[in-house]
């Protein structure tokens, strides 16, 4: 199974990115992890642009997610909600709306943020985001608060509870891709 792990966020000492890479020895067995790191090049987007082909970072994007088996979005909170170069990702990979690279994909969404809640309101939002793309999004979360407490100097998840929580999620992930294939084999 491959996951493609997606940060919101572009800063180099993320605490999500970090959060999405701890997610590598959480998996399950035979699951591995991903990392798209091109979320920058990524063009604000225009539906004027939005024309075959792609501009080549949404294709990359487009190709990587159509890819994956699932996916899995640790995002930051920016004022309430996620930030906008995540969610103006989101708007490229939603289109074509019919055959979108996430329609039926399983997503799990986790946060960090140095507040007090864990980010857990732009975990909503990414939420609700992708369910209205057509992406099959756990309905779980995981609120790393204090971002700045949880992460040894490796930039390793150092919260015993946290991880245990993060590879429940992740363990439900990898059911729902199993439970995917088995739905897609019966189909065939
Ligand atoms: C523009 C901006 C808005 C922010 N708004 C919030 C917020 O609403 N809630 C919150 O908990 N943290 C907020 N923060 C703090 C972020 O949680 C913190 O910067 C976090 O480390 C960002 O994630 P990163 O480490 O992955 O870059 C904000 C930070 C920025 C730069």
């Amino acid at each position: 199974m491959r996951v493609l792990g997606i940060s919101g966020s572009l800063r180099r000492d993320s605490y999500n990115s970090m959060l999405l890479r701890a997610a590598a020895e959480l998996l399950p067995p035979g699951a591995e992890l991903e990392v798209y790191d091109g979320l920058k090049a990524i063009p604000p987007y225009d539906a004027d642009d939005d024309v075959f082909p792609a501009p080549a970072p949404v294709q990359e994007l487009r190709d990587a997610l159509a890819t994956a088996d699932a996916v899995l979005v640790a995002t930051p909170e920016y004022n309430a909600s996620i930030p906008g170069v995540l969610k103006n990702a989101l708007d490229w990979a939603s289109r074509p709306h019919a055959t979108n690279p996430l329609r039926n994909t399983p997503v799990a969404v986790v946060g960090a943020s140095t507040g007090m809640f864990g980010a857990v309101w732009a975990q909503a939002d990414a939420r609700k985001i992708l369910q209205t793309i057509g992406a099959r999004v756990l309905d779980r979360e995981l609120p790393v608060a204090e971002a700045d407490e949880r992460f040894d100097a490796e930039g390793r998840l150092d919260d015993p509870d946290l991880r245990e929580v993060y590879a429940e999620i992740l363990a439900e992930l990898a059911e729902n891709v199993a439970a995917r294939e088995a739905g897609l084999a019966r189909a065939a």
